[in-house]
């Protein structure tokens, strides 16, 4: 669910023209709808009511501050990936010690930060890490809270790319070895371990693979229970959202869709999940991103030029894959529609940006309205892994982020101007 929508022949973000914004704070821009976001948290939060909980955002998958401090607002907590990450919630007014800081590479510098902030839990990835928190944790004479990722070996049925709880890729801990790995760390004194942590993959839009793996981890995660003290389990993220279609006519249209009745709500993840959960009497927490941030965002582009080859179609629009790369990275769909309605036939297009590269397109001979130079365009559902995975290949600025709430909007990131791409580079001195 979320609230883009048409008025009219004119796409709106809640109640805000989208082409009022795109004129004012120019293009490629990203827009934020504050009430989807809150309500996508609401939402999940009160489908896990049945048990004691906290859901923590995923701040890899929007990190701007204004989304961050919204969901700090709701009482939600945070998973990090980076003392960066960690610095951005406290900067939004997020709480350290609501905030579980998870990652495979986790430097001494990123430990002694966290700590010194006091998160609620490391969420540790292998022994040398184990052993590297507890050694600075002894320097710091503080104890640090833990929990070890365990590897449940179940398959996501998702892209390749974003799947991460099989052992063919670097994350967690296996199964098998998990029991091993807490009983040497229950010898290091520095660490108190609090909790154990899987996830299982992201766009996950069936419930069965998240019912697999906590089948599996239940025995396992009552006996560690029984023998540490463990305090919680966090279940991961990965709730996936739907892309396709993005937009219907209007919310009541959106909902009689197939792929809308087919969607994995938090009302049919919670029924399957927290009556095996409960009698665990474990704090559950969760670590979703996209559900939460996906579709409340869109990225509004600019038709650039129309070019016509033998046999494309192409528009070339004024964003590109170094705005959004999901379509170029991982094949992605991001449905595009165009932001002022006209009636008019279908014209088979290829989306695609000015940079130099033939993977920079948004989409392949797709059935789109015919557009002009001068018209706005919204790649939808780009909320999650948009503007965070951006970058200024060719010398590209980063995109401007507005905030919308009802009938106001803000800017809450402002288009990077050119020079600062290379404000901090230098000449070496011999060329001086
Ligand atoms: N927890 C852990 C340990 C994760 O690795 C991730 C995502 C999440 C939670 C949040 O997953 P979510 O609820 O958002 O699915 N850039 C890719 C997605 C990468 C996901 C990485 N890990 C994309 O654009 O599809």
């Amino acid at each position: 669910m979320h609230y883009f929508h048409y008025t009219g022949n004119r796409l709106c973000c809640e109640g805000v023209a989208v082409e009022t914004l795109a004129r004012k704070f120019g293009t490629p821009l990203y827009v934020y709808s504050q009430r989807t976001l809150e309500e996508h948290f609401k939402d999940l939060d009160q489908a896990l009511a049945g048990v004691e909980h906290l859901v923590c955002f995923a701040v890899k998958s929007n990190s701007n501050l204004s989304v961050l401090r919204a969901l700090a607002g709701l009482g939600s907590g945070f998973d990090i990936v980076s003392g960066g990450e960690l610095q951005r919630v406290i900067a939004a007014g997020g709480d350290p010690r609501q905030c579980a800081f998870a990652g495979v590479g986790k430097t001494e510098g990123e430990i002694e930060y966290a700590l010194r902030q006091g998160v609620y839990t490391f969420n540790a990835e292998s022994e040398p890490e184990l052993e590297r928190i507890n050694r600075v944790a002894a320097r710091l004479k503080k104890q640090a809270p833990v929990a070890v990722r365990v590897n449940p070996d179940v398959e996501a049925h998702t892209h390749k790319k974003i799947t991460t709880g099989t052992y063919e890729n670097k994350f967690g801990v296996a199964f098998e070895e998990i029991e091993g790995v807490y009983a040497r760390a229950s010898k290091l004194r520095h660490l108190r371990l609090r909790g154990l942590q899987m996830h299982i993959g992201s766009q996950i839009t069936e419930v069965a693979p998240f019912e697999e793996a906590v089948r599996k981890v239940l025995p396992l995660v009552t006996r560690l229970k029984e023998r540490h003290g463990l305090e919680f389990l966090s279940i991961g993220g990965g709730l996936g959202i739907v892309y396709k279609p993005a937009l219907a006519s209007g919310p009541a249209a959106w909902w009689r869709s197939a792929a809308a009745r087919d969607i994995l709500t938090p009302q049919k993840y919670a029924a399957r999940l927290v009556p095996l959960l409960k009698p665990l009497g474990l704090r559950i927490l969760l670590e979703p991103g996209r559900f939460i941030s996906g579709n409340a965002g869109i990225l509004v582009t600019r038709v650039e030029y129309v070019k016509r080859t033998g046999r494309k179609n192409f528009l070339i629009v004024d964003a590109a894959m170094n705005d959004l790369i999901r379509p170029a990275f991982y094949e992605a769909y991001h449905e595009i529609v165009p932001v002022r309605r006209k009636a008019g036939a279908m014209v088979s297009s290829d989306v695609v940006g000015p940079i130099c590269e033939s993977g920079d397109f948004f989409c392949q001979d797709r059935p789109l309205p015919k557009a002009r130079e001068g018209d706005y365009l919204a790649l939808m559902s780009a909320g999650a892994y948009g503007f965070v995975m951006a970058s200024s290949y060719n010398t590209r600025s980063l995109a401007a982020e507005v905030m919308v709430k009802g009938n106001r909007a803000a800017l809450v990131r402002p288009r990077q101007p050119v020079e600062d791409i290379w404000s901090g580079e230098a000449a070496a001195p011999w060329l001086k």
